[in-house]
C-alpha cells in the first residue's frame, strides 16, 4: 500500500520533503498545510501538474481530514511544540523537524508526549546519513579506532538563508544558532559518543551577519560564530567550530573522530571518500563513500533527507522502532542550550543544571 503523508509547512525544507516523497515509490504527498499562499504555490510547483493533494491553512484540518497516514512537520522552530502536542495526541505517525523544540522543557514535554503513544516519533536529524558521514559512523562502530577519544566538527558555511516572515532572524524564533543550526553536530557527537553531555564550555557571538537588518524595528540577533567544547560521561570530549561567514572554502563541514588506535575524517560536501589512518601500521587510506544510488533526490542535504524519509516510511510499515528518537532530539538540543547559556553567562555550564524530571 502506497503511503499517504500530509506535510505541515511548505517552505524550503517542506518543499525538499515534497520532492523527497515524489521520488519515493512507497509513498505519496496527500494533503499540505501552510498559513501562507505563497509557500503553499512552492509546493504545488514542487508537486507537479498531476497533483491532487488536499489543501490546508490550518495544521487541524489537515490531521482531522482522514487523508493523511503520517505527517511531516517542516514549519518554523517556534511551532514545533504546538504542533507537536496537536499531533502527539492523534494515533498519526510523525517526523518533525530539527530543532524538536527550542528550549529544553519543551523538548521534555514532548518525550514525555511521546512515550504515551505508540504511533511512531522521528526527529529530522538526518546528517548521520550523509554517505561520508554513515561510513565514519561505520568505521567509528567497528572498533577500529581503538578506545574513542575526541571529536571535532567544523562547520565553516554561508550565512542563514531569508525564510518566510524572517523567522530565522531571531533566537526566541529558533531556539538560538546552536539549538536551531547545530543540534544536527551536538546529535552526531551524541551518537559517537554513546554517552550522556556532563559540561559545556563555548565562547560566540554575533560578529559579522544580519547587523544591519531590523525588522518592525527590531534588530536581528542571531549568533554567527562560536567554539563549543562539550565533555562527555565516559571522558570523550569534542570541539564545535563554527562560522557562518566562511563560506569561501573546501568543505563546509569537516569531521574528525580520533581514537586511541586512530583517527577517521569525513568532509562534506567532500571527495565522495573518507579517510582512516591506523597509528600501528602508519597508513592513511581512502575509503570509498560516495552517495548511494539507490538515493532518487538529492535535495540540499546530499540525499540524506531522501534517505530519513524512506526509513521513515519503511519503519511505519514494518511498525519498528525511530532510528531518530525524541530522546536524541531533546540531548541535542540540550547541549545547544547549554552553549547558549554557557556564552551568555561566561561560564562552564553543568547538565545536571537542567535537572531533568523524565
Ligand atoms: N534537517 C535540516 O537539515 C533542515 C534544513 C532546513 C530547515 N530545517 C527545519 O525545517 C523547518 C522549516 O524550515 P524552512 O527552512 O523550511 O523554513 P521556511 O520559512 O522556508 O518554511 C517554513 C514554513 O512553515 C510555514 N508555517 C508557519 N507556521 C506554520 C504552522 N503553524 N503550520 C504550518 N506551517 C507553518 C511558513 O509559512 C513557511 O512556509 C525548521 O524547523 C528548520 O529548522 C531543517
Amino acid at each position: 500500500m502506497v503511503m499517504r503523508i500530509g506535510v505541515i509547512g511548505t517552505g524550503m525544507m517542506g518543499c525538499e520533503h515534497i520532492r523527497n516523497i515524489n521520488a519515493n515509490p512507497q509513498c505519496v504527498v496527500s494533503a499540505i498545510s501552510d498559513p501562507h499562499e505563497e509557500p503553499l504555490e512552492w509546493a504545488r510547483q514542487a508537486l507537479g501538474a498531476d497533483n491532487s493533494v488536499a489543501e490546508f491553512r490550518n495544521h487541524q484540518d489537515l490531521l482531522q481530514s482522514g487523508e493523511v497516514d503520517a505527517v511531516i512537520i517542516a514549519s518554523p522552530n517556534f511551532t514545533h511544540h504546538d504542533l507537536l502536542q496537536d499531533v502527539l495526541s492523534t494515533d498519526i505517525p510523525v517526523l518533525v523537524e530539527k530543532p524538536m523544540c527550542t528550549t529544553v522543557s519543551d523538548c521534555v514535554d514532548v518525550v514525555k508526549l511521546a512515550q504515551q503513544r505508540t504511533a511512531l516519533t522521528w526527529v529530522g536529524l538526518e546528517y548521520r546519513y550523509m554517505s561520508p558521514i554513515a561510513r565514519m559512523l561505520e568505521v567509528v562502530r567497528s572498533g577500529e579506532l581503538g578506545e574513542l577519544k575526541m571529536i571535532s566538527i567544523r562547520e565553516h558555511r554561508f550565512p542563514f538563508l531569508q525564510k518566510v516572515n524572517n523567522w530565522n532572524r531571531f533566537s526566541r524564533n529558533t531556539g538560538g544558532t546552536l539549538v536551531e543550526k547545530c543540534c544536527h553536530f551536538f546529535d552526531l557527537m551524541n551518537l559517537i559518543a554513546q554517552s550522556p553531555p556532563i559540561r559545556v564550555m563555548a565562547s560566540g557571538a554575533q560578529d559579522v551577519n544580519h547587523l544591519d537588518e531590523i525588522y518592525d524595528g527590531e534588530r536581528s540577533d542571531i549568533l554567527d560564530n562560536a567554539y563549543v567544547i562539550v565533555e562527555f560521561a565516559n571522558s570523550m570530549r569534542a570541539m564545535l567550530d563554527l562560522s557562518m561567514f566562511a563560506e569561501i572554502g573546501n568543505n563546509e563541514q569537516e569531521i574528525a573522530v580520533v581514537g586511541s588506535n586512530g583517527k577517521v575524517e569525513a568532509h562534506i560536501p567532500g571527495p565522495g571518500h573518507i579517510y582512516i589512518g591506523n597509528r600501528s601500521s602508519r597508513e592513511l587510506r581512502k575509503v570509498e563513500a560516495a552517495m548511494s544510488e539507490d538515493v532518487a533526490y538529492a535535495g540540499a542535504h546530499f540525499g540524506a533527507s531522501y534517505i530519513e524519509v524512506d526509513k521513515f516510511v519503511r519503519a511505519i510499515a514494518n511498525n519498528s522502532a525511530p532510528d531518530v528518537t525524541v530522546n536524541d532530539g531533546l540531548w541535542s538540543v540540550i547541549i545547544g542550550v547549554a552553549a547558549h547559556r554557557a556564552i551568555d553567562e561566561q561560564r562552564v555550564v553543568e547538565i545536571s543544571e537542567f535537572n531533568l524530571q523524565m
